[in-house]
């Protein structure tokens, strides 16, 4: 065999990818202006969209940074005519789509009980309702473009055990059934829609909201690996799934969470 005879590459140079809540707090690393960074470094075209423009503005300047393409574009994805001239947008920059990296998510603190009325609304249109928004008029975009697409959807460990979030874990579990789903719906035009399930990772949202050192500790020590992750990680996995590398892989849930949900008793010995 040929060294050329091996695939390597990630056919992601001058694809064109949307990346939703790409934006960060200051320098911060989440996982959106992670995803955009790598993608962008990959040499795709990333409209980095987020509901306040200026911190989508921040990541373009780091992807022009070190050259890579990127422009910023202002959205609301729990808005339809946002998710619509979003799609637009992209398309009209650069005439194609051929990844969506479905990222943006808000957290939630109670049980059923605790949780009003209005905020559980507001978490599953943040977090699930807005994947179907983007995702209706990213799918036939992606088709006009001829050669299929990717979608990527955070959902989060919390959907595969849950923590006390029960709003958030409720709406993390329908976005890996709305990959399933869509996965299935899409294969046939060359779509593939895969899930990353990321657990303990140390971003602006989370230290944002305040987190002491002793929460963080006990993240840590929550995961086989004994250390939490960053935006890169799963942003990381982001791109592998977007790539050409993961061309054979289709309604799946990446974890990325160091083995925290490997985490149980110990093994009883007596
Ligand atoms: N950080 C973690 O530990 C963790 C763990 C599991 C899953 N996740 C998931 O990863 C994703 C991103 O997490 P993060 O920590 O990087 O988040 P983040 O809070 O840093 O969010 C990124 C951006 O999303 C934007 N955004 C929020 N609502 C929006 C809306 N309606 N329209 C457009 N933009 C909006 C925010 O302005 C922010 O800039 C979320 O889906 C989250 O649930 C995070």
């Amino acid at each position: 065999m040929r060294l050329e005879e091996i695939p390597d590459s990630s056919g992601l140079r001058d694809k064109v990818a949307i990346v939703t809540g790409g934006g960060a707090a200051e320098q911060g690393i989440g996982n959106g202006r992670a995803a955009a960074i790598l993608l962008a470094r990959e040499g795709a075209r990333v409209l980095v969209v987020d509901q306040h423009i200026e911190l989508a503005q921040a990541t373009v300047e780091m992807v022009t940074g070190f050259s890579g393409q990127a422009a910023a574009w202002e959205a609301d994805v729990t808005v339809e005519a946002d998710c619509r001239q979003m799609v637009s947008k992209a398309v009209e920059l650069w005439g194609r789509l051929d990844v969506l990296d479905n990222n943006v998510g808000i957290g939630s603190r109670g049980s059923v009980v605790d949780e009003s009325p209005d905020r559980w609304q507001q978490v599953m249109e943040t977090n699930v309702t807005s994947m179907y928004l983007t995702s209706k008029y990213a799918i036939p975009a992606m088709q006009a473009s001829g050669d299929g697409g990717s979608i990527v959807n955070v959902a989060s460990i919390a959907a595969l055990r849950p923590r006390g979030l029960t709003a958030y874990s409720t709406s993390k579990g329908a976005v890996i059934a709305l990959t399933r789903a869509m996965a299935v719906d899409h294969g046939a035009a060359g779509i593939r829609v895969n899930c990353v399930a990321p657990g303990p990772v140390y971003t602006p949202m989370v230290y944002g909201r305040g987190m002491s050192h002793e929460a963080r500790e006990r993240r840590k020590q929550a995961a086989v690996l004994n250390t939490e992750g960053s935006g890169w990680d799963v942003g990381n996995a982001v791109c592998f799934l977007a790539s050409d590398r993961a061309a054979y892989i289709t309604g799946q849930v990446l974890v990325v969470d160091g083995g925290t949900t490997l985490r149980g008793p110990p093994r009883d010995t007596s």
